[in-house]
C-alpha cells in the first residue's frame, strides 16, 4: 500500500529544509514538510499577540494600527544565515499589524571556532568538526532579500561574531529572541546579553535545545538556565522527526 506523501509537489525534489526557507508559509495551515520551523512561527506569533495585549488596548490598538504610532515590539535573532526565519517572523508580524523592530546577528561568515564544551559532546562524525558551516550566506544576499520582502524599516542586520557585536547595540528591552546559532559559546553570549534586557512576559526561543547535531546547545541552556527560575517549555508540530521538538522560555 502506497502512503500519500505530505509533501506538496514544488518542494518534493529540493535537498534540504534550508533551500526552501523563502518558501515558508508564515501562516495556518502549515504544511508538515516544514516541521522543523512551525514552532518558531507559532511562537514568534503568541509573542506577538502577547506584546500587542500587553502594550495597546481598545480604540488605542485600532488609532495606533491606523496611524503606525506607538513604541514597537522589539525582537532578535541570533544566528540568520540566509533570513529566512527573520524574514517568515517579520511577515507574521505584518500580517498582525504588529510595528516591530528586528535586529539580526550573524557573523555572515560561518560558525566561530569549536570550543572545549562543544568538542566534548560533538558527534565523532560531525561535518562542522573538520570545516565551518554555514559560511555560504553574505551579508549583502539577506540584505536584498529582507528589502524586496518589503522590510527595509523594520530590520537591521548587524554583521559579526556575537562577541563584538552584542556589546555595541543600542540599549533596549526586547519581546522576543531567537537563537539559533548551534554552538556552546554562542548561546552563552547570546543569553548573557539578552536574558537581562527581557520585557517580563518576553520569549526567548531556542531551536536547537534538543538537535542530534549539536547536543552542546543544550548543554549551554541547561547550564545558563540553571540558577534561573524560568522553566523551559517544549512544543513539537507533526511527528516526531530530527530536530522537530522545539523549546522556550517565557520571562518572569
Ligand atoms: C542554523 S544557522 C541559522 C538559521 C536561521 N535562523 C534560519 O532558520 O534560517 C546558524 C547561524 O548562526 C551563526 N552563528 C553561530 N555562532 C555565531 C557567532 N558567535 N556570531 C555570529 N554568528 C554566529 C552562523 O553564522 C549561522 O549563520
Amino acid at each position: 500500500m502506497t502512503t500519500k506523501s505530505t509533501v506538496p509537489e514544488r518542494v518534493q525534489k529540493r535537498p534540504s529544509v534550508y533551500s526552501v526557507r523563502q518558501e515558508l508559509p508564515h501562516t495556518r495551515p502549515y504544511e508538515l514538510y516544514y516541521a522543523e520551523k512551525v514552532p518558531l512561527l507559532q511562537v514568534f506569533e503568541k509573542a506577538a499577540l502577547a506584546w500587542d495585549n500587553r502594550s495597546r488596548s481598545g480604540i488605542l490598538r485600532n488609532l495606533a494600527r491606523l496611524v503606525g504610532i506607538g513604541k514597537p515590539m522589539q525582537a532578535a535573532e541570533c544566528g540568520v544565515y540566509r533570513g529566512h526565519s527573520l524574514v517568515a517572523c517579520l511577515r507574521i508580524a505584518r500580517d498582525l499589524h504588529v510595528p516591530v523592530d528586528f535586529i539580526g546577528l550573524d557573523s555572515f561568515a560561518g560558525l566561530p571556532s569549536l570550543v572545549e564544551e562543544d568538542l566534548k559532546v560533538a558527534p565523532e562524525n560531525a561535518p562542522y568538526r573538520k570545516k565551518v558551516l554555514f559560511d555560504d550566506t553574505s551579508f549583502e544576499a539577506v540584505d536584498k532579500l529582507v528589502r524586496s520582502a518589503g522590510f527595509a524599516k523594520n530590520a537591521k542586520l548587524v554583521r559579526g561574531f556575537f562577541v563584538e557585536t552584542l556589546s555595541k547595540l543600542q540599549a533596549a528591552r526586547y519581546d522576543f529572541v531567537n537563537i539559533d546559532c548551534d554552538l556552546y559559546a554562542p548561546h552563552i553570549e547570546c543569553l548573557e546579553y539578552f536574558y537581562p534586557k527581557m520585557n517580563i512576559g518576553g520569549i526567548i526561543f531556542f531551536d536547537d535545545y534538543h538537535s542530534h547535531d549539536f547536543p552542546m546547545a543544550k548543554s549551554a541552556i541547561d547550564k545558563f538556565l540553571e540558577d534561573k527560575p524560568e522553566t523551559l517549555l517544549h512544543l513539537r508540530f507533526g511527528p516526531e522527526g530530527t530536530n522537530h521538538t522545539k523549546c522556550y522560555i517565557e520571562k518572569m
